[in-house]
């Protein structure tokens, strides 16, 4: 078993901090040392770690809350507590409710790395319950170590029934992830559900999930169960979960809390045994604040968070991915294309990807329906590239944004100097205002020594 980690390490003693992570990095550990519990938790939104050790006095919030909120949180990230000499109760408590092991100061190298040892095979999973290690994971290409760490807790989570929020930006893989994580768990051989709560309309959602019996409404003609009833024993996906109405967030906050689910209509309830898997790629605490999403549904569904990197942060996907992708799409579409020319695929590597790997498809789609060699040359990658997929303006949208860009590019050329940039776009000064006016343009924006001056 690889026992080689990334370690989050919490202490306010900046000496001891150092000696740890020395000698944790010498036995092969990857170490964040932070030194303070709020620093902890803004590390911890931001990328799991395998293992947090944290001395249990801290100023401010202490090793003992910061414990309670990973249990909260992460319930499957061990934690360590290291504790002087007056702790040593707390830390003793701590383990009775989940805390890994305590370390009492000064302790040896050899103790703690032996603690780590076992937090981390107590951790690890078990076999794979389907076909080879491995099966589970095989449609999702990746070499990026960002995605190996997400691939990894995805694994740990799918032998539990916690309740997984999958975050990340449009296109980075959230259904495949959710896919793969259902086939790693107990339940792979029972149904998988995907339900999109933002594509189907508010009206239909509630019976669309729960089910309606006939007549429950008007057009109701018969009994329809619903598709978290339709997956019992297996998992159901809510994607979009950004996207549920208010009203039908509370129906759900009921379901998950007495694990029943009443149809639309219906008089009783009936028992369900789903797990619920969803993803976002809207910023819940945004949405928490601004409240379009409850706070207590949140925490039902996030008991664990996957968070998925975007396609700029793990480039050394691209070459494997779109390589992928051509021969997939070379065999559908008939072509004999084998590979990319050493500078097209240097521009699919550099480029910046908003739509992520759907985007990437999207490209590599592109170029293979149009490729007349077997090497795809640069020109046709920036073809694809360029033209943004899908976007096609209406003229007058078409208009309004060059006559912009037009505006921006004449009062950058002229640093902000209205008189010269319509002497050159051959205007008069007044006419000039006016355009600039429309657009929301002033000349301040311009001058070199204004800020923001872009
Ligand atoms: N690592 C990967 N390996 C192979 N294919 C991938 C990978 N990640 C994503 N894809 C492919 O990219 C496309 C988008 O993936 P998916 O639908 O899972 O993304 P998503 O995050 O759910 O996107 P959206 O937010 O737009 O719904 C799919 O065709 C999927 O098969
Ligand atoms: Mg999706």
């Amino acid at each position: 078993m690889n026992t080689r980690a990334t370690v989050l390490l919490v202490d306010d003693d900046a000496d001891l901090l150092r000696l740890m992570t020395m000698r944790l990095s010498a036995a092969g550990h990857t170490v964040q040392a932070v030194s303070s519990a709020e620093a902890a938790l803004a590390h911890l939104a931001v990328r799991l770690p395998s293992l947090v050790i944290t001395d249990v006095r801290l100023p401010g919030l202490d090793g003992l809350a910061l414990f309670d909120e990973l249990r909260a949180r992460h319930p499957l990230l061990p934690v360590i507590l290291l504790t002087a000499h007056g702790s040593i109760p707390d830390a003793v408590e701590a383990t009775t409710r989940g805390a890994h092991a305590y370390l009492t100061k000064p302790f040896d190298g050899k103790e703690l790395l032996g603690k780590i040892a076992q937090a981390l095979r107590v951790n690890a999973p078990g076999p794979a319950p389907v076909g080879g290690d491995g099966d589970w994971r095989r449609e999702i290409i990746s070499r990026s170590p960002r995605m190996a760490e997400v691939l990894a807790e995805a694994r740990l989570v799918a032998a539990t029934d916690a309740s997984v929020l999958i975050c990340g930006d449009s296109g980075t893989g959230k259904e495949l992830l959710a896919r793969a994580l259902h086939r790693a768990s107990p339940r792979a051989d029972k149904p998988f559900i995907a339900v999109n709560c933002g594509a189907i309309p508010e009206a239909l959602l509630e019976s669309e999930l729960f089910g309606h019996v006939k007549g429950a409404f008007t057009g109701a003609q018969g009994h329809r169960q619903g598709l978290i009833p339709a997956a019992h024993g297996g998992t159901v996906f809510l994607d979009e979960i950004g996207d549920m109405p208010l009203a039908l967030q509370v129906k759900l906050l009921r379901v998950l809390q007495e694990r029943m689910v009443r149809p639309v209509g219906a008089s009783h309830a009936v028992p369900i045994d789903v797990r619920i898997l969803s993803a976002t790629h809207r910023d819940l605490d945004l949405a928490i604040i601004d409240g379009s999403f409850r706070k207590d549904l949140y925490y039902r569904l996030n008991v664990v968070s996957l968070s998925l990197p975007t396609l700029a942060e793990r480039r050394e996907d691209i070459p494997l991915l779109a390589s992928h992708f051509l021969s997939r799409l070379a065999l559908k579409y008939g072509r004999k294309v084998n590979g990319f020319a050493p500078d097209a695929m240097k521009a699919l590597t550099t480029a910046s990807w908003p739509g992520n790997v759907r985007q990437l498809h999207n490209v590599v789609e592109q170029v293979t329906a149009l490729a007349t060699t077997p090497l795809v040359p640069l020109a046709l990658v920036q073809r694809a590239l360029r033209v943004p997929s899908m976007e096609v303006l209406s003229y007058t949208d078409a208009r309004t944004r060059f006559e912009r860009d037009y505006l921006v590019g004449l009062l950058k050329i002229t640093d902000g100097n209205v008189a010269d940039a319509a002497r050159l776009a051959d205007r008069n000064r007044t006419e000039f205002y006016r355009l600039m006016q429309k657009h929301g343009l002033t000349p301040g924006l311009f001058r070199a020594d204004a800020s923001g001056a872009e």
